[in-house]
């Protein structure tokens, strides 16, 4: 019994980061991909690339550039449209992206 709660209890927390991935994918191609990229690689040269970035530093910096307290014209305004769950959704989607870094 113990085991089938902890299985039941893995699979809801598994499928609900991909639910997070999928929704923020969807998300990002309307309101962010214009600058930062369709898959966060950065079309706008001074716009930062998302992809690989930490989720948790995402999500923080959205929500210092919505409250206010990180000052940028365009991401202010964009961030003060998003919710605390489309936050977390997009940040999810960002995050998942691989990377892969090549020294010169
Ligand atoms: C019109 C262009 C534009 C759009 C659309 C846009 N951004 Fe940005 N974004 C920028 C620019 C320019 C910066 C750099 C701002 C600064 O210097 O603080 C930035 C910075 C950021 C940062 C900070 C990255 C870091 O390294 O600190 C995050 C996170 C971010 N954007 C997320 C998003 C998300 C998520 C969306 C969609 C909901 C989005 N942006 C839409 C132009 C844009």
């Amino acid at each position: 019994m113990k085991k089938l709660f902890l299985l039941l209890l893995t699979c809801t927390a598994l499928h609900s980061y991909a639910d997070d991935v999928e929704a923020g994918r969807a998300k990002a191609e309307t309101a962010c991909a214009l600058c930062h990229g369709r898959i966060g690689v950065a079309t706008l040269p001074n716009a930062p690339n998302l992809a690989g970035q930490q989720a948790i530093y995402i999500n923080e910096q959205l929500r210092n550039y919505r409250s206010g307290k990180r000052q940028n014209e365009v991401m202010n305004m964009i961030a003060k449209q998003l919710t605390d769950s489309e936050i977390a959704q997009i940040s999810a989607w960002f995050g998942s992206i691989k990377v892969t870094v090549e020294a010169p």
